[in-house]
């Protein structure tokens, strides 16, 4: 910016080089009026002309394009190309995309005749279309996504899912911090509420590097960002992705295997690899774990696990988390948080639980971690750390049709079915995974088991870096005040970090 002083100083300096012949210059007769004639299509000789002619007349005519300019005059232009030349200025781009007025040389000639500057009509504007309008308004948003609602409907997917696959790779290549600033850059793009056209209008927004910007200008000069695209095609991604899609591999042990020569399921099964119980089952169940998890088969399985939980302890219920909280349609899983309004009524729940849905056959596998969470022990505790310490049972359900489709699925298999035309099966395998909480605890669980995951990191940083909080899925700690802060809903929890509530629907960063 230009200090206001220097901008007057300056503004009176080319008052006074307006025009090309200075002993023919006439006083300014209407100060507010600051005139530039584009050369573009009217031609120099043309502009020069008509230049004089103005000053004659005692109009302000710039030879310069500056802020100054109130009137842009141009000949056989459209609103379009005059607006695309002034973004091409670097003087005042945005004040005067703004403020100063495109006109068509006939309010120009009218007003020579005049003597005047004629009121601007309608016929004297050029039309610029909506979107060119759209191109110069910048976006604006708080840093933190937990400032921000973010909600499913995303203006901008073509770049989220090409920054959210950069994320993705960097974490399979565990580098964490790129990972993150990728993730962080694709929930800015996800929260804007139109699509972006130009990287002009990005200018300003929190999140966004050199880098993530670099990619966003690929995508909408080219429709594409070679970088994303070499990516997505390169062995190394391919085979990462595979191999870490089997529920239980991470991005440790793929790429052990890959440096073994073991890039696909096939080459996984016929190496001979000895896999844990966790892998072994996200083997047998790969396809069925890659079906996107209905909202109905969501709803199928909270009923089962409803009953499980209320064979155990009759008072427990259930909440439905995770992205089907949020307001998802499908799933990667289903996540539920279970809590007991009796305080201590949870301990052993998940025992009972699990051994109630072991023995009706809902179980394809199951791994139950205890509870090791101790607030004596924790202290402030590590605000960073994702993990909490529930009772949690990560798990494989099985599904049948009855339960997830009311039988409305194809036809059955008839006694006559032919052996090569495999009989529909009448189940399929869902990712399921329950976390216990006592219900001293649970509003804080419920808003660390809702994410998104970015949302969660967020927040954590935002108590953090702006609160000296730590905040936990067990607790919210103030690190000034050397205390626990109670809460007994979600609402209160933003309140004590001194945000605005968002709601569940709204966190999807
Ligand atoms: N979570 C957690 N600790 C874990 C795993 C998950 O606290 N070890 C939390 C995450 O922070 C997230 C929530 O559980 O807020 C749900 O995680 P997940 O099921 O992985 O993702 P969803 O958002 O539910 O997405 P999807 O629909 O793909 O399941
Ligand atoms: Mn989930
Ligand atoms: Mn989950």
């Amino acid at each position: 910016m230009v200090p206001l002083k220097r901008r007057k100083v300056s503004a009176s300096d080319s008052a006074g080089k307006t025009g090309n012949n200075p002993g023919e210059k006439t006083p300014t007769r209407f100060p507010g009026v600051v005139l530039f004639l584009l050369e573009k299509k009217m031609g120099a000789s043309r502009r020069a002309f008509l230049s004089q002619l103005g000053l004659k007349k005692g109009f302000q005519v710039e030879d310069v394009f500056s802020e100054r300019v109130t009137h842009i005059v141009s000949e056989n232009n459209s609103g379009h190309e005059v607006r695309t030349w002034l973004n091409s200025q670097d003087v005042g781009r945005a004040a005067t995309a703004a403020a100063a007025r495109l006109l068509d040389v006939s309010w120009y000639t009218e007003s020579m005749r005049a003597g005047r500057p004629v009121d601007v009509l309608d016929r004297h504007k050029l039309q610029e279309q909506q979107a060119d309008e759209a191109d110069v308004v910048s976006f604006s948003l708080p840093s933190y996504a937990c400032q921000r609602r973010t909600t499913l409907d995303n203006h901008n997917a073509a770049i989220t899912d090409a920054l959210s696959l950069l994320a993705e790779n960097a974490e399979l290549s565990e580098d964490d911090g790129r990972g993150v600033a990728f993730r962080r850059a694709a929930a800015v793009l996800k929260a804007l509420p139109a699509a972006v056209t130009s990287t002009r209008q990005l200018r300003g927004l929190p999140g966004l590097g050199e880098h993530s910007l670099r990619v966003i200008g690929d995508i909408l000069e080219n429709g594409a960002s070679t970088e994303v695209e070499s990516t997505r095609r390169s062995e190394r991604y391919k085979a990462l992705k595979i191999l870490t899609g089997i529920f239980g591999v991470g991005a440790k042990t793929a790429d052990r295997w890959i440096r073994d020569g073991i890039h696909d399921l096939q080459r996984l099964r016929e190496s001979g690899q000895t896999l844990n119980r966790a892998q072994q089952a996200g083997l047998d169940h790969y396809d069925d774990l890659h079906q996107p998890v209905t909202r109905a088969e969501a709803d199928a399985i909270g009923e089962i696990v409803q009953r499980a939980v209320t064979s155990a302890s009759p008072g427990a219920r259930i909440t439905m988390t995770g992205g089907f909280r949020r307001g998802k349609p499908t799933g990667h899983d289903v996540d539920f948080l279970i809590t007991d309004p009796e305080e201590g009524n949870e301990e052993g729940l998940m025992p009972k639980v699990v051994s109630w849905l072991e023995s009706q056959g809902f179980l394809l596998y199951q791994k139950t971690s205890r509870n090791s969470y101790l607030e004596s022990n924790e202290g402030p505790g590590r605000p960073s750390s994702n993990m909490d310490r529930f009772e949690r049972c990560l798990s494989i359900f099985k599904l049948t049709r009855k339960e997830h489709r009311a039988g409305a699925d194809g036809p059955e298999p008839g006694p006559g079915s032919q052996a090569e035309n495999p009989p529909t099966r009448r189940w399929r395998a869902v990712r399921v995974d329950l976390v216990v909480s006592p219900v001293s605890q649970f509003a804080f669980a419920l808003l660390g088991w809702t994410g998104s995951k970015l949302f969660e990191r967020e927040l954590r940083r935002w108590a953090g870096h702006e609160k000296a909080m730590s905040l936990s899925s067990h607790a919210l700690y103030d690190n000034k005040q050397s205390r626990y802060l109670r809460a007994s809903s979600e609402e209160e929890i933003f309140h004590l970090l001194g945000l605005e509530f968002v709601a569940p629907s709204e966190r999807n960063a």
